[in-house]
């Protein structure tokens, strides 16, 4: 389910946060899922644009997300068959799944400049992130 617009601007606010506080997140954004479809819609986002902005599920590391309903860190993209590239210049992502009331609605991608940049702080960080993002959709 899309977020409505004021759950959009705070969304928006907490791209800029962790791009402007964390250096290595060269890309951070929203994804939603589609109502009942099995796919994927670009939500807020800071960083360059992307041409995927519809993912079916199961295609790229976020669609894998969307049905495995767990954390994926990819320490180099390059090592992964089934990857969407968005920006030659990522070489590591991390997508950490929105769960509410059991439900995986969405997640948070973050893309990397940097190989193997992401760290434990990193992921515990985003999970709670996603934890307090699930209670305002
Ligand atoms: N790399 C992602 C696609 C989204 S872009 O990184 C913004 C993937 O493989 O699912």
């Amino acid at each position: 389910e899309s977020p409505n617009h004021n759950t959009e601007v705070k969304l928006q606010k907490i791209c800029h946060l962790l791009d402007q506080e964390i250096p290595y997140f060269n890309w951070t954004g929203f994804y939603f899922r589609n109502g009942h479809k099995e796919e994927l819609i670009l939500g807020p986002y800071v960083g360059a644009e992307t041409d995927h902005t519809v993912i079916p599920f199961g295609k790229g590391i976020c669609g894998q997300v969307a049905v495995s309903n767990e954390t994926f860190v990819v320490p180099d993209v390059h090592a992964q068959e089934n990857y969407l590239s968005c920006s030659i210049a990522t070489k590591a992502e991390i997508v950490v799944p929105i769960i509410k009331d059991g439900n995986n609605i969405g997640q948070i991608d973050i893309d990397s400049h940097e190989l193997d940049p992401f760290t434990a702080e990193d992921r515990e960080m985003l999970e709670w992130l996603c934890d307090e993002i699930a209670k305002i959709m």
